[in-house]
């Protein structure tokens, strides 16, 4: 019997969601170094910092489902039966992600799914990109007098889409800093939308890209211009968008 199998009469392993956090392996938390240090089976992500599983147990077994556009993915069905697989058969197994597991990760759905399957559960929460790549950039997401309230959205249905659910007019009225997670490719939409709802088209935005790597780029202009701006840099994903007058303050040139 080798430490990886379950002896008669032992336990089920348990799954612990780690959030990776933005890129930069100093912005995981001590405590998701911790589980990914200890943990028997490894299931990884495109975004989450390479230098993270380093920290591993040599022996460790790392399985790569990054869900890269237009590459391979694995499908998440399938990630939910590797979890429950490997924990049955007696593994602690760490889920590590980009950011925080419950902003866009799916972490709700592998909650389920191992609760569905009578399986320990856990969350170590992680550093979101939606508040630290706007931080880096010296954008504080709220600032008193300029927002009290800050909206993420998720960019990756255009507005208008039959699949969009974000009524783009009723954030344009919100007063809130809008923070656009997987928007790249969708931006000149957003931006018209938002500017069709009302929205002053001199409103400060930014868009960040590989926020808190070496080769981080932040892209700055009006509303009305940052689509343009945005491709004319050449921005490519993963990068956050923020809209708002905390982008205006210059805090970080
Ligand atoms: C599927 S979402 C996952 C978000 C993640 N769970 C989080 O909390 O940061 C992926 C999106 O996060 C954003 N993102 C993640 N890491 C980033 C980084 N280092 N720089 C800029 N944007 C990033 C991009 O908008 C990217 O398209």
């Amino acid at each position: 019997v080798t430490s990886k199998e379950p002896r008669v009469g032992e336990s089920m392993g348990a799954v612990t969601l780690v959030g990776g956090g933005p890129g930069d392996p100093g912005l995981v938390t001590v405590a998701g170094r911790e589980a990914i240090a200890a943990a028997d089976v490894i299931l990884t992500d495109r975004l989450v910092p390479r230098a993270a599983l380093e920290w591993a147990r040599p022996d460790a077994e790392i399985i790569d489902v990054s869900k890269s556009p237009g590459g391979r993915s694995t499908d998440q069905d399938e990630i939910n039966r590797l979890l429950i697989e490997h924990a049955k058969e007696g593994r602690d197994v760490v889920r590590l992600k980009g950011g925080d597991s419950f902003v866009f990760g799916r972490g709700g759905e592998e909650l389920l799914a191992c609760a569905d399957a009578g399986i320990d559960a856990s969350v170590i929460p992680g550093v979101s990109s939606a508040i630290a790549v706007p931080a880096i950039a010296g954008i504080p997401v709220t600032h008193r007098g300029l927002s009290q309230a800050v909206t993420i959205v998720s960019g990756h249905v255009a507005p208008g889409h039959p699949d969009s659910t974000v009524d783009w007019a009723a954030l344009a009225r919100a007063g809130s800093t809008i923070v656009v997670l997987m928007g790249v490719r969708t931006l000149e939409a957003i931006a018209d939308a938002l500017l069709a709802g009302g929205l002053d088209p001199r409103t400060p935005a930014a868009v960040v890209a590989d926020g808190t790597l070496p080769s981080q780029l932040a892209v700055r202009a009006d509303l009305a211009g940052i689509a343009q701006a945005a491709s004319s840099a050449d921005v490519s994903p993963p990068a956050v968008t923020v809209i708002g007058d905390v982008t205006g303050l210059g805090l970080i040139s």
